[in-house]
């Protein structure tokens, strides 16, 4: 295991807290593939699987925010968006026979998925949970 994650990283909303458990868990499956040196189509399959998650998080957390006309909604989303762009170049990458797949990836998408959810995530608690009903 990488990356564990502990109550630290709670944002106070458990859906998002359930949504972060399993990326870190995606983050690890990656690793412990590379590390056992698993084939191209099988690391490919893991990206893709992480790449579809994390969007499907990020849009969940997105559309709680849009509706609730959260003041950091603009800039949270430019950074989910970049985050996808760089994920989405790694599996093109991939695709195209480059050695992406390397331990320095998985320390890559820990550090910014740690980062993102202490610096960014943990502001929106508040005012989520006073105007959404989760
Ligand atoms: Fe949990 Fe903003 O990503």
């Amino acid at each position: 295991m990488y990356v564990k994650w502990d109550a630290s990283y709670s944002t106070g909303i458990d859906l998002y807290d359930e949504q972060h458990k399993r990326l870190f868990q995606m983050i690890n499956d990656l690793h412990d593939g590379i590390r056992a040196k698993k084939g191209r189509d099988a690391l490919g399959e893991a990206l893709s699987g992480l790449e579809e998650y994390t969007k499907t998080h990020f849009g969940a957390e997105e559309k709680v925010m849009s509706a609730t006309s959260y003041p950091g909604f603009a800039n949270h989303k430019k950074q989910h968006d970049d985050f996808v762009s760089q994920i989405r170049d790694v599996r093109f990458r991939h695709d195209n026979n480059e050695p992406v797949m390397s331990v320095e990836l998985i320390g890559f998408l820990v550090q910014w998925l740690k980062d993102h959810i202490f610096k960014v995530d943990h502001e929106y608690g508040p005012h989520l949970k006073g105007n959404w009903k989760f």
